[in-house]
């Protein structure tokens, strides 16, 4: 976890027990930190809540493959949403078996690698996927297990780019649609339908628009039950938020937070005599990793006051692209420092290239180090080598030992 530890005069920031200053120091920045002790609790909170159920990490949160591993070896499965994603776990030894793969638009030999690789289920989005994968099935002389992303048409309170379950949005199908595409499914010889799917969306803090999406889809289960056939699980998606306004970790609020979710929004799936799926990203990863940047120079104006770190939004583009806040700390301070009013901000040619705005920091410097905090999920995975800089490094720590689990990016990559 993440926490200020005080050391003389200063107060130093630490994950778990290594100070952010050593990591700085040994590896550079910008650096991805992680600490395996909130990916291992977030885990083990959704296997407690329900241990019926099956849960299947969403690896587009972060596909680091050693985070890949540690969460496979934890029990859980893998949602994947790309060849590349199977590929990253299958590499990562996850079972075949506990693998979905979900997407709105996947390729034929993407299908095909999903097929041969003998996974739980395709997640179908469309009846137009659902012939191709058929086809597809055909050819192979197999019978393909396809689940049915339905989209509920339940608005979520969250962020329009990152809202998946209104009729607006490209993804799953109507209801009544996937009602008609699972009885087809039920009798083609190349489909077995196994599980209906949901997923309304992301950072999404309130559990009433998931209790009722949820309802929605386990109605149309049981009917489906009457009507003879028989649906092995519901899935209820991922999209649980987490509190990007706590600063330093609090893993029994996260933890409070899973449980209520799996409990509540599993609970019509229960009654309805299902098996509960979810495929959670950011509540596992999302607190769990910081971004470690170096202050290159101090600038100011009779306006503003920015401070122009060495990470911006290449290497985290959550500020500019969801207005998103994360909050950004000093890796070691003097107590009792003056605050000032900053804009930390990047190196690249834009002015959507900040960090954090209005940020309040204790006087910073040119070669001071700080940490942008909540960034495990949704940052290194949607970083970019624009304008010409480097991926960073990741890091993965874990009591009093840390290493890197992915080394910084040299210029020779960049061809
Ligand atoms: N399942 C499906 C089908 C998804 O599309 C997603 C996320 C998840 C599960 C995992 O959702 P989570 O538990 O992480 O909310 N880049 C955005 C988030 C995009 C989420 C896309 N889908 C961000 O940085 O906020």
């Amino acid at each position: 976890m993440f926490h200020y530890q005080q050391n003389g005069p200063a107060a130093e920031l630490y994950c778990e027990q290594v100070a952010l200053s050593t990591i700085c120091a040994e590896v550079g920045t910008p650096t991805y930190i992680y600490s395996t002790e909130i990916i291992r609790r977030n885990v083990q909170s959704y296997l407690a809540a329900d241990p019926d159920a099956t849960f299947a990490y969403a690896l587009k949160a972060n596909q680091n493959l050693e985070i890949l591993k540690l969460i496979q070896n934890l029990g859980f499965g893998a949602d994947v949403t790309s060849g590349g994603e199977l590929y990253l776990a299958l590499q990562a030894g996850f079972d075949p078996k506990k693998i979905i793969y979900s997407g709105v638009g996947k390729r034929d030999d993407e299908i095909r690698m999903a097929l041969k690789a003998k996974i739980s289920a395709l997640h179908v989005e469309s009846s137009a996927e659902l012939f191709i994968i058929e086809k597809l099935a055909a050819e192979l002389g197999i019978r393909a297990n396809v689940g049915f992303r339905l989209n509920p048409n339940v608005s979520a309170e969250t962020h329009p780019y990152i809202s998946t379950g209104l009729l607006e949005n490209k993804f799953g199908v109507p209801m009544e649609k996937g009602m008609e595409m699972i009885h087809y499914a039920a009798a083609s010889h190349h489909l077995h339908p196994t599980g209906v799917a949901m997923h309304i969306g992301s950072q999404i803090r309130e559990t009433s628009s998931f209790i009722q999406a949820a309802q929605l889809v386990a109605d149309l289960a049981i009917e489906l039950k009457s009507g003879g056939v028989e649906l092995a699980y519901i899935d209820i998606g991922g999209g649980l938020g987490i509190d990007y306004g706590q600063a330093e970790s609090d893993l029994s609020e996260a933890e409070r937070d899973i449980n209520d979710w799996v409990n509540q929004v599993g609970h019509p799936v229960r009654t309805a005599g299902f098996r509960l799926k979810a495929e959670p990203g950011r509540s596992i990863m999302g607190a769990a990793g910081a971004l470690l940047t170096q202050v290159t120079l101090a600038k100011f104006n009779q306006q503003k006051q920015f401070l122009i770190a060495d990470a911006g939004m290449n290497d985290l583009l959550r500020p500019p692209l969801y207005q998103a806040t994360h909050p950004i700390l000093p890796v070691k301070t003097l107590i009792g420092t003056n605050q000032q009013t900053v804009d930390v901000v990047g190196p690249i040619c834009e002015s959507s290239d900040f960090l954090g705005k209005d940020v309040q920091l204790p006087v910073t410097r040119r070669g001071d180090r700080l940490a942008v905090m909540n960034a495990g999920a949704y940052g290194f995975a949607m970083s970019s080598n624009y304008n010409g800089r480097l991926r960073a490094a990741e890091v993965l720590v874990d009591g009093e030992n840390w290493r890197v689990i992915r080394s910084r990016q040299e210029y020779a990559d960049l061809i």
